[in-house]
């Protein structure tokens, strides 16, 4: 976790006091510290590099994304791994360069991938065969050129501190590598048609993943199978996709290693595979999305009331499951802080509940706070992944606003949503069958 300044006990994020960010702003606030993005993208940016072949470091859209974020991303030359036509429109109007934007998702729609040739979508991530007939009719009609990933599945799991190597047939996502012949297949219809060009392959083996070894693994198997099918088939694979999914600290728990170390540890295992058995590649790229916004990113709350229960002392706030649904999805942890008290004890514990109509709203369990009292302001770190992008307006709530911060100046960047806003799509037509 990063260290923040404190001016009085008062929190601050990117030299702004979080009671400044919240008078101006209201709550619940997403804050993203600008300079500390700035330096993970720039960290990416520098050690993701080989002498051997080419790099990309392509930013995963889904963890957050929103006009700013893309103008950042562009300058520093990073692709773009969108997963929807929304994504896709978003990178559109952001202007972000088409050729560096991928196009990944089991189940895209034929609106969808109509849409991504005719706005130039440099790569599609082929998942399926199904897929890649329609991709293939298309780009034939259209007559449009596009880049394609066949999205392998690895038979590597990982997920936090484990990883397991599996013969798992069954996942929603890709072709297992076993699947030589249906591979073959998807390689020989992209081949068949000229407007589709197929680069390589690409894989992801699962999120918040701390064992590094997970990743050798990974890169030992996918440089063995571009081997074989090269000696066997004289087929030649030139770029090689490994995904997301390096670890971040949401609590003193989690020790992931630097970004630095990941790059390194990915850059030096390829350059060995590569020379080891003798390939050819063109292109490694990574995927990396919430090691780049989670840390950089907080939310504040305002606390409401306070409630003792026989065995509980809750604490509320003004939001809860809506803005942060990944600890009812999948029990995430977070640490959190209360921000305009940050110079007193901890002297007591509290669950820190949302205010949606759910016993599971609950945000953090066992939070050691300073005694607190309605007004007060709850500060949530590391929610700068999957937070904002998953935010939903269960109980009509409206979705928070987005403030980037730097060098004590802030600037909003998602407007708080209105109730207004929430009422533009409501209507009474009818429709004509
Ligand atoms: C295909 C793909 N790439 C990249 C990512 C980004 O993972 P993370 O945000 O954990 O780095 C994901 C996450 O689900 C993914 O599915």
């Amino acid at each position: 976790m990063m260290e923040n300044m404190t001016t009085g006990g008062m929190l601050e994020i990117g030299g702004v006091s979080s009671d400044k960010l919240a008078a101006a702003c209201g709550t619940p606030l997403f804050v993203y510290d600008e300079a500390e993005l700035e330096r993970r993208v720039q960290d990416y940016k520098s050690c993701f590099r080989s002498e051997l072949f080419k790099t990309e470091v392509i930013y995963a859209s889904k963890a957050f994304v929103c006009k700013a974020m893309l103008d950042k991303l562009k300058q520093y030359g990073f692709g773009l791994d969108v997963v929807s036509g929304g994504e896709l429109h978003l990178a559109n109007q952001s202007d972000f360069p088409m050729e560096q934007v991928y196009f990944h998702g089991n189940n895209k729609t034929e609106d969808e991938l109509a849409m991504a040739l005719s706005l130039g979508c440099g790569t599609i991530v082929v998942d399926g065969i199904m897929e890649c007939r329609r991709l293939v009719a298309m780009a034939n009609r259209m007559e449009k050129e596009v880049g394609v990933l066949i999205r392998i599945n690895p038979g590597i799991e990982a997920h936090t501190h484990k990883y397991i190597v599996t013969g798992d047939l069954d996942s929603k996502f890709g072709v297992t590598f076993r699947e030589e012949e249906i591979i073959l297949e998807l390689i020989g219809l992209l081949r068949e048609s000229k407007y589709t060009k197929l680069n390589g392959f690409h894989v992801h083996i699962g999120s918040q993943i701390f064992d590094l070894r997970a990743y050798d693994a990974l890169i030992e198997r996918m440089m063995k199978f571009i081997k074989k099918l090269k000696s066997k088939h004289m087929i030649e694979v030139r770029q090689l996709d490994f995904g997301g999914g390096f670890g971040v600290r949401y609590t003193a728990e989690d020790e992931p290693s630097s970004i630095r170390k990941v790059c390194k540890s990915i850059i030096e295992k390829c350059e060995a595979e590569i020379r080891n058995h003798e390939l050819q590649l063109e292109k490694i790229m990574i995927e990396p999305g919430r090691s780049i916004v989670a840390e950089a990113g907080y939310t504040i709350y305002r606390v409401g009331f306070l409630k003792d229960t026989p065995n509980k002392s809750y604490l509320f706030i003004d939001g809860g499951m809506a803005d942060n649904i990944r600890v009812a999805l999948y029990d995430a942890r977070y640490e959190c802080d209360l921000a305009n008290k940050m110079d007193r004890e901890k002297s007591k514990k509290y669950t820190v509940a949302g205010k949606c109509c759910e016993s599971g709203d609950i945000l953090i369990e066992g939070a050691m706070l300073p005694q607190a009292e309605p007004g007060d302001l709850l500060v949530v770190y590391g929610t700068g992944a999957y937070g904002y992008s998953m935010a939903s307006n269960y109980n009509r709530l409206n979705k928070p606003a987005v403030a980037f911060v730097k060098d004590g100046k802030a600037r909003i960047v998602i407007r708080r949503e209105s109730y207004a806003d929430q009422m533009r799509l409501e209507t009474n037509e009818e429709v004509n069958l």
